[in-house]
Order: C-alpha cells, then structure tokens, then sequence
C-alpha cells in the first residue's frame, strides 16, 4: 500500500490557493467576491468554499495548508475556534478574541480580524456617517457582535450599549472588553427605558433563524441608523422593524462583507481592490 505523498514545494500549485470554512458554507459569497477583486487587480488566484461538517476547524486547516493554501476566511460557526489555529494574532484579534482572516506564516497561521474594521469603513466610508462621539447599541453578545466592539471603540463612540436575551452573555463581553466606562449591558426588558441611539446593530442571529426580535421603537428617532451585520432575507425582520419605526436609515451587511473581504485580501497580497464596483454588483443580484 502506497501512502499519499505530502506536498513539497516544487508541487505546490502555482495559483496561490485560498478559501473560506464555515458550517454551513455553500451559500457563501466569498467566493465571488475575492475572485472579482483578483479579476480587478490582474492577480491569478484560487478561492474555495470549504464546508467543516464535523467542526474540526483546526484538521481542515491543517489538511489545506498542507496542499498549498496560503490565506483563509473563518465563518459561522468557527470564528472563536479560529483563535486556537492561530500561532501569532493581530492586535484587533486578540482584542476581540475572534478571527475571521488567516494568513500563513512559515509553518503556521496568523490570525486577523477585519470585520470589525469592515462594519467602520461601510459606515463611514459609504454611508458617510461620522461615528466619532455617537451613542451605540448592540444587540446580541455572541460571536458578531465580540468581533465589531473594538473597531467601534476606536473609531471613537462615544458609549456601547450591549443587550442580549441571555443577560449573562453581555455581562461577560463588557468583562472581556474591560473598558466600564464606555462599554455597558442593560437587561432586554429594559430597553424600553434605554432612550433612543444613533447606530442600532443587530449582531443577533435571530433573522438568520427567521425569528423577529421584540423591540420598542423608542430605540429610534429620525438620526439613527438601523444596521443589520447580516444580509438579504436574513436581514429584513429588523430592516422592517427600523423602517416602520422612522429611522434615518436602515441598511443591511452587504457593504461591510464586501468591505471586510478587501481588508482580507490586503493582508494576503498588499493591495487593497476597489470595493464600490463589487458592492453594486452584489447589490444588484441580490434585488
Ligand atoms: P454569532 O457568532 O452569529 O454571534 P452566536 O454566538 O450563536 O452567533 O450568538 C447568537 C446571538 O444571537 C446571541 O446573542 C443570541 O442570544 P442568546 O445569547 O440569548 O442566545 C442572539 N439571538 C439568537 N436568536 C435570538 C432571538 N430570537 N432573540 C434575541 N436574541 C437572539
């Protein structure tokens, strides 16, 4: 019996060789959206759709480092198991404790995280919102909503307020984050009395489940911007609740996907791609 031999580098493709791992992941737009930005930039590359059915993130890193794979997106429902794959993290990372990008560094994987950094740049670059001193709340405290807060802080809000169904859950990202001043939970059922907010994130993953959230409109007023991290049919529960409600405006998570793949794809190879082109696009298929 023959045993498979290992890839050398003289065997390894040529093409650099990326991908994106998740559960599930066929529906991912990655894909898409990175081998645009090569098109755009005239570099040959590969990026795959890699579905982690078993949830051993850390064997199918290791098995596609291993047939050549230099840089990887992490998905639902691994982006806090991606930590533990990384030898050496960016300083974003290891204050978010989540990573959604991997670049491979010799014989091992540096971890980044530009969702949060993404979230920023879609507001203020292609909604023009100046988020410098504005009132935030956030709903949810898994995963979404750990990878934004640092990126939020350091764009200069002013407070984040944190509400999620399990109270306990916000109480242990306000520890995590370990800035009192700025980073506050209030319970759920207290968001009647919470006031009104300038940006309302929902990082819930309620839409994805097809559940609305039950929310006071007092939560808005004719400044604030309703964003969902999630996009499409995912988003449109909240999407609604915000409309009816009169918020300024309510946008989806299409531009900050775009907007955390072309961070992703700068760390891989030093150019960051215009990402309005690939916005509209993905905009327009998806109406
Ligand atoms: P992710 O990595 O997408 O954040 P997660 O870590 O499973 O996924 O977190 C999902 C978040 O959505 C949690 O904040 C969850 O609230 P609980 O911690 O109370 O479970 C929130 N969520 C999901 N469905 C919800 C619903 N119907 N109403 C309110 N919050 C919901």
């Amino acid at each position: 019996m023959f045993e498979t031999p290992s890839l050398t580098e003289a065997t390894l493709p040529a093409t650099p060789q990326l991908a994106v791992f998740g559960h599930p992941i066929a529906h991912s737009r990655s894909p898409h959206i990175h081998a645009a930005f090569g098109h755009q930039l005239g570099i040959d590359l590969s990026y795959r759709a890699i579905d982690v059915p078993d949830g051993r993130l850390a064997a199918s890193l290791a098995r596609f480092a291993a047939s050549g794979g230099i840089g990887a997106n992490v998905t639902l429902p691994f982006k806090r198991d991606a930590v533990a794959c990384c030898a050496d993290l960016s300083a974003r990372a290891r204050r978010a404790s989540v990573v959604n990008t991997l670049q491979r560094r010799g014989d091992a994987w540096f971890g980044d995280n530009t969702d949060g950094q993404g979230l920023v740049q879609d507001i203020t670059e292609r909604h023009r919102l100046d988020l410098r001193a504005r009132r935030v709340l956030i709903l949810g405290a898994g995963g979404a909503s750990q990878a934004i807060l640092p990126s939020l802080l350091d764009a200069s809000v002013d407070t984040i307020t944190l509400a999620n169904r399990n109270p306990q859950r916000a109480d242990a990202l306000c520890d995590l984050i370990g800035e009192p001043a700025r980073v506050r939970s209030v319970y759920w059922e207290g968001l009647a009395d919470a006031g009104h907010f300038d940006l309302v994130i929902n990082a819930t993953s309620a839409g994805v489940q097809g559940q609305a959230l039950d929310l006071p409109f007092s939560l808005l007023s004719a400044r604030t911007l309703a964003y969902d991290l999630s996009y499409g049919a995912s988003a449109s529960l909240f999407l609604a609740w915000a409309r009816a409600g009169q918020a300024w405006l309510a946008i989806d998570g299409l531009g900050m996907l775009v907007e955390q793949a072309a961070l992703s794809f700068e760390l891989w190879f030093g150019e960051h791609p215009d990402t309005e082109l690939v916005f509209q696009d993905l905009r327009a298929r998806a109406t």
